[in-house]
């Protein structure tokens, strides 16, 4: 099942694997597949300006390519929002919503920023203009492991302890959706790394038990094979380790670093295959000081099959 088919894409992982840069590789292959893509962000610092040539991304809706647009949400624009559609006139809105009472009150509900932000990414799916939806495709790019599986679980935690009403109305269909395979995938992104490795199966187990069960498992910044077992280059590296003279032996140190690299993450790309029930995909390390939208079609290119 491509990705590119889901209306809602989860992309999940630890702090730092590479979730946003998947999202936009994601997000630029399901963009040039035809589909309207909303790369949707809730981070204080925006990467997808830079990583699609444009300014940054606010949270306004701002195109980033052909069928590709991002928006940057925070919690307080997406509440105020929310605000806006079920209030419907600015100055009922700024007459509860920016009321100072209103405002410590809503501060003080648990849940509501990620409910705000997460709810977002809901109507962002159900928005429909002439009976068509305006958005094929949203690729959210989540918060880290912990804080994303708190977020993905508000909407459970309402439907148990708030009175029926709109709120729960919202919150079902919320969880319907994000429960839904034929609608939502999650993709979870991780490096073959110990502490990596280990988040990633932990935060399997929580999508599953939550009833989001993962589609793809990312490993990202595979490092190359330059050492192959059986290849000669890796006899030749083996004769000069130990080398004394310059520059042999700085090309042995260099040669070995890069050959442990490889084997560490080797290791951890086997141990993940046995722990992990999710389909694994490997994305390569890219050499560059800085990624930029070269970089990211190359990586979009390179999940041919899977978006
Ligand atoms: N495949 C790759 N090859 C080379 N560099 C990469 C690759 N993937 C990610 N990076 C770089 O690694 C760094 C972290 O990536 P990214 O910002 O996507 O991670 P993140 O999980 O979104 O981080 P955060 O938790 O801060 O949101 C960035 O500098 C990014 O450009
Ligand atoms: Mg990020």
């Amino acid at each position: 099942m491509s990705l590119a088919d889901k209306r809602l894409i989860l992309v999940v992982g630890k702090g730092g694997v590479g979730r946003s840069t998947v999202a936009a590789a994601i997000a630029a292959r399901t963009a040039r597949a035809g589909k309207r893509t909303l790369l949707y962000e809730t981070s204080a610092n925006d990467r997808f300006g830079n990583y699609f040539d444009r300014p940054p991304c606010g949270t306004e809706i701002s195109q980033l390519g052909h069928n590709l647009f991002g928006v940057n949400a925070t919690p307080q624009s997406a509440l105020a929002e929310y605000g806006m559609m079920i209030l419907r006139w600015k100055s009922v809105y700024e007459m509860v919503f920016e009321n100072r009472v209103t405002k410590a009150f809503l501060r003080a509900i648990p849940g509501l920023d990620d409910y705000a932000l997460l709810g977002k990414a809901w109507f962002h799916t159900t928005e429909d203009k002439r009976g068509k939806p305006v958005w094929d495709t949203i690729v959210f790019d989540m918060p880290a492991s912990g804080h994303a599986s708190s977020m993905l679980r508000v909407p459970a935690v309402i439907l148990e302890t708030v009175p029926e009403g709109p709120l729960t109305r919202d919150a079902r269909e919320i969880q319907a959706l994000l429960s839904d395979r034929a609608r939502t995938a999650a993709v979870l992104v991780t490096l073959a790394e110990e502490m990596p490795t280990n988040e990633a199966i932990e935060l399997e187990q929580k999508l599953t038990a939550l009833g989001i069960v993962p589609q793809q498992l990312i490993v990202n910044q595979v490092y190359p094979d330059h050492f192959p077992h059986h290849a000669p280059v890796n006899k030749v590296l083996d004769a000069i380790v130990g080398e004394t003279a310059s520059p042999l032996a700085e090309l042995a140190a260099h040669g070995t670093l890069a050959r442990d690299r490889r084997a560490l993450n080797a290791r951890y790309l086997d141990e993940l295959r046995a722990r992990a029930k999710t389909p694994l995909f490997e994305l390569p390390l890219l050499f560059t000081q800085k990624l930029g939208s070269t970089h990211i079609h190359e990586l979009g290119d390179r999940l041919h099959g899977l978006v």
